[in-house]
């Protein structure tokens, strides 16, 4: 793809200006992707009921995932905030809003040919951080969802979802830069990680570095 030439094309690309620039993709779910569509939907069954932790009772509803069963991208995240907990879908919120940008960036959108989830699928009150025993009781549906939906790559946004998936407690500025692996049931499934986009509208000058980050993703699926 082609690279920003200038700090103006670079911060127009990170939302900072006007040039979002949306390339052309397609999204051919394969066989195996179409077969395992039901074992997604009861998972989304069997959660929307969950009460494995204290966030069930806060809850307006849960927040299973957004976009395309079986993309060819996954994002994962951190876990729904007021707005997703009132609409019942991930990145919805202003920190969405960013991360649609990230994404028709590198031509790729929930639309066509992303699927987006979250860490947690309740909201913890007052937008608190995830707490470790919420997410060793989560995460499984994660795994899961995983494992179902069988992404080429993974775009890992923020610690909690680099952690989780990555079975590490280094910082994510530590971990960017190169890509990982997530391993999952037998798969190995190439992660590239990044910030939050919600750290990057409070510090708009590490954009820089999750366009860097984007570029990585790009490099290493030609798909999108
Ligand atoms: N932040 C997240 O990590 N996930 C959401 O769904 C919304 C905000």
């Amino acid at each position: 793809m082609n690279q920003p030439r200038s700090k103006a094309e670079l911060f127009g690309a990170m939302g900072l200006g006007p040039v979002w620039e949306l390339r052309n993709s397609t999204t051919a779910p394969s066989k195996t992707a179409v077969r395992e569509a039901a074992s997604l939907s009861e998972l989304r069954q069997t959660v929307s009921i969950c009460t494995a932790c204290s966030l069930c009772e806060s809850r307006t509803q849960t927040v299973f995932s957004d976009g395309v069963e079986h993309a060819p991208l996954m994002v994962v995240g951190e876990a729904p905030g007021a707005d997703e907990d009132a609409m019942g879908l991930p990145f919805v919120g202003r920190a969405g809003v960013l991360l649609d940008k990230m994404l028709h960036a590198v031509g790729a959108s929930r639309q066509k040919n992303v699927y987006i989830a979250n860490v947690l699928k309740c909201r913890p009150p007052a937008n608190r951080n995830p707490e470790a025993g919420e997410i060793r009781q989560c995460s499984p549906y994660l795994f899961q969802q995983i494992a179902a939906n069988q992404p080429k790559i993974l775009l890992l946004v923020g610690r909690f979802a680099i952690q989780t998936l990555l079975n590490t407690d280094k910082p994510v500025g530590e971990l960017r830069g190169k890509l990982h692996h997530v391993t999952i049931e037998g798969l190995s499934i190439p992660a590239v990680v990044t910030y939050h986009p919600a750290y990057l509208l409070r510090r708009p000058g590490e954009k820089a570095k999750a366009w860097d980050d984007l570029l990585l993703l790009k490099q290493h699926q030609s798909v999108l």
